[in-house]
């Protein structure tokens, strides 16, 4: 079965085509990235216009390279994103959607982004010699770990296509923890794969600070009845950062001849800013270690199944693969293509998450706040 799947929650308008809920055929993605680095974040405005602007030529585009890999294939499902994320931006895709289904008159389904986001170690491009990986099924039961700009959560998935919150964050998610500090620094947005390259440059180098773990108050109400010790809180991570940095004013002033770091082709900080940058990802990154040894201590699983932006993370990659070891796991993680958002995790997923279908998701709005399970 040929899914084409649309998802434009936040900044990327993209589309995909993918087999049987694993191989994927086409995958298009423009990321709206370059419009939005001006304003250092998101704005909602301006991704919904843009959405508007580039959803036909990627969603043709997607479907004229899906003719290319399988000539004579027909598309027998649309698959489409209707939360959460931002509103504006989701009307976009799902309506598109509709239409779409309409005019080639095929079933549409709706799909959790989310949820999406741990279909990606499950995905694989057509033709790929490299071995599969597990198929869902035998992956389970598992444990999942969504950590974007928008969510950090742990799940326990007894089976796949169930979700149950174990534990996730308070406050900031992981990537949104990553962004606000790189705008502090004036490293631009959008500031998580920037701080990874800075961290990798510089760790090692010199002593990192302490700074806090990400340790939530027992007993705080936005616990909502979860385990303070399987959540984090990124709120004293971010005033920590500020903190340090107005006490350290030569960190956005430096003097002329502070050392420095090229992270990159024509890209350098002061060391003493990429050292900032590397205790403030490993902060972040031993916080989520710590909560997913926990999780796993706790469970019996084949597997952890790690999805989101944040999941590029290097440092994130190479800690979570031996907490994973120790507990004798599996880690699943995605390609890095498909970290980030895209279409095929929608398409992908839609093969296997039947709850809302047909005139069910032809009825359906956005839902900007919509939850796992
Ligand atoms: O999943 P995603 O593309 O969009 C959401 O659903 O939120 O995740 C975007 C987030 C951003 O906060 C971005 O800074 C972060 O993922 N991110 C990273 C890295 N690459 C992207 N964070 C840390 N290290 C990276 N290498
Ligand atoms: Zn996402």
């Amino acid at each position: 079965m040929n899914i084409l799947g649309i998802e434009t929650s936040c900044d990327e308008t993209a589309a995909a085509v993918v087999r049987d809920g694993r191989e994927v055929l086409s995958n298009v993605v423009y990321t709206q990235i370059p419009l939005h680095q001006p304003y250092g974040g998101v704005v909602p405005e301006i991704a919904s216009r843009a959405h508007v602007e580039k959803i036909s030529k990627v969603v043709n585009t997607a479907i004229a390279k899906f003719r290319e890999t399988a000539p004579g294939g027909r598309i027998d499902e649309v698959a489409v994103t209707y939360g959460p994320g931002l509103s504006p931006a989701l009307i976009v895709g799902l309506n598109a959607a509709k239409g779409i289904a309409m005019s080639l008159g095929v079933p549409l389904v709706a799909i959790n982004h989310i949820e999406a986001h741990l279909h990606t170690p499950f995905l694989r491009d057509a033709g790929d010699p490299a071995p599969a990986a597990l198929a869902p099924e035998s992956a389970m039961p598992a444990v999942g770990l969504a950590i974007s700009g928008g969510h950090t959560v742990w799940f326990d998935m007894p089976e796949y296509g169930v979700y149950r919150t174990l534990g996730q964050t308070l406050d900031d998610a992981a990537g949104e923890a990553f962004d606000k500090a790189a705008k502090l620094l004036g490293l631009g947005y959008p500031g998580g794969p920037k701080i990874d390259r800075i961290a990798k440059k510089a760790l090692g180098a010199s002593e990192l600070i302490p700074f806090p773990k990400g340790h939530p108050r027992e007993g705080v109400s936005a616990l909502a009845g979860l385990p303070a010790d399987l959540c984090v809180s990124f709120s004293g991570l971010k005033t920590a950062l500020l903190r340090h940095v107005q006490q350290h004013p030569e960190l956005l002033s430096p003097p002329a001849d502070a050392p420095t770091l090229e992270y990159a082709e024509g890209q350098s900080v002061t060391r003493e800013v990429a050292r900032v940058v590397a205790s403030y990802q490993e902060a972040i990154v031993q916080a989520v270690a710590d909560r997913t040894r926990r999780v796993l201590g706790r469970r019996k699983c084949r597997s952890l199944i790690l999805g989101g932006g944040v999941s590029l993370n290097s440092r994130l990659r190479d800690v979570l693969s031996d907490v994973a070891a120790r507990a004798g796991v599996e880690l699943l993680m995605a390609r890095p293509k498909y970290c980030g958002d895209n279409g095929a995790m929608i398409a992908g997923l839609a093969y296997y998450r039947r709850n809302i279908t047909g005139e069910d998701a032809m009825r359906i709005d956005v839902a900007p706040s919509l939850e796992v399970g």
